[in-house]
């Protein structure tokens, strides 16, 4: 009985002292302990060299040990899938596969360039519908029926509205945004323009321009110029150089565009400011008083300043693309030029 007791306890220390990290080292584990030829089984056997009043205790003593052992396996059972979830383990330091990625277009990346510079100083971004009714395209901005500005864009009409048009300008929404009536507004107003124009290097069915709103009490000339010389500086660095044009448009007086020294040549003359160092990049003014009274702005209280320009004007200065279709052509080779911008 003292040899049994004595070489159980051999055996729970190995056991305590067993701690399997795998499938294998549980199975090993198993077979020395729970097997049919194993530790367990074998101790059993040395019941019938026990006295016969002693067998209640080795009996009590084995059966303690057996649970032991096998509460061990139990433990670690779950070391038996391992091997499977190993294998199914991905390595994580191989490189994985890389799938192209898109670029984001030219246009699209100097519109955003455009906008966050106004929006720095405050402008919001306001949009509106590409297909319009005439009112808020033509006739609000002081272009009624028949006025000769209205010859300046040749326009599509929606045939099945001849009150519809794609519109021309984004000064639309300028229309949109001051018939909502609220006072102040300074807004920045991006999106598509369509005209009716032979499709060259030089001209496009659609392009993008960005129109800019500003509507307050004591709003003037000397605002506008020196939102748009801070305008010029971010984009185009601080060296550009301005001047202004008067000009005509119908929904401002007066109205002016706005060059600015080529980027190309730095001022001294080549091929893309026709020699003239300038090139112009937006049309611009105060708003018409006429507009204002349309959507029952009180022009002696509010006064206000507007300007459009092109973004694929704006794009072909900074990058120095020279032909319109390239934007629409969906070449990625062109694309791809503009991925690290
Ligand atoms: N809408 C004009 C165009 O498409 C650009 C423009 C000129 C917008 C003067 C303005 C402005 O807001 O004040 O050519």
């Amino acid at each position: 009985m003292q040899s049994l007791q004595d070489k159980i306890k051999q055996y729970e220390a190995d056991i305590d002292a067993t701690v399997p990290t795998s499938a294998d080292e549980l199975e090993t584990y198993r077979i020395k302990y729970l097997g049919t030829k194993g530790i367990v089984k074998d101790i059993f056997g040395e019941m019938k060299n026990v006295p016969k009043e002693q067998k209640k205790d080795a009996g009590q003593l084995l059966n303690a040990f057996k649970q032991k052992a096998e509460a061990k396996f139990e433990e670690y059972k779950h070391l038996q899938h391992s091997k499977a979830v190993k294998a199914d383990v991905q390595d994580i330091s191989l490189p994985g596969t890389t799938l192209p990625v898109g670029t984001r277009h030219p246009l699209r990346m100097v519109e955003n360039k455009i906008v966050s510079i106004f929006e720095k100083i405050g402008f919001s971004v306001a949009t509106g519908p590409e297909i319009e009714d005439d009112w808020h395209n033509f006739t609000s901005l002081n272009m009624p029926e028949n006025h000769t500005a209205r010859d300046m864009q040749d326009t599509f009409y929606v045939q099945q509205n001849p009150d519809w048009v794609l519109r021309t300008h984004t000064s639309s929404v300028q229309a949109r945004i001051m018939e909502q009536g609220k006072m102040p507004v300074r807004v920045i107003c991006p999106g598509r323009v369509y005209r009716n124009e032979t499709i060259s290097a030089r001209a496009h069915c659609f392009f993008h321009q960005v129109e800019g709103l500003y509507v307050d009490k004591n709003v003037s000339f000397a605002d506008l110029k020196q939102t748009l010389y801070y305008f010029v500086k971010e984009m185009f660095g601080e060296n550009t150089k301005v001047r202004f044009r008067p000009s005509y448009f119908p929904f401002t007086e007066p109205s002016a565009e706005m060059d600015i020294s080529c980027t190309v040549c730095g001022g001294d003359g080549c091929s893309l400011c026709k020699h003239t160092g300038w090139v112009e990049i937006l049309g611009c003014g105060m708003v018409h008083p006429n507009m204002l009274r349309n959507f029952d702005i009180d022009p002696e209280e509010y006064t206000g300043f507007a300007f459009g320009m092109g973004v694929e004007r704006i794009t072909q200065l900074l990058y120095r693309v020279n032909d319109l279709r390239l934007y629409s052509q969906n070449d990625v080779r062109f694309l791809r030029q503009f991925e690290s911008l």
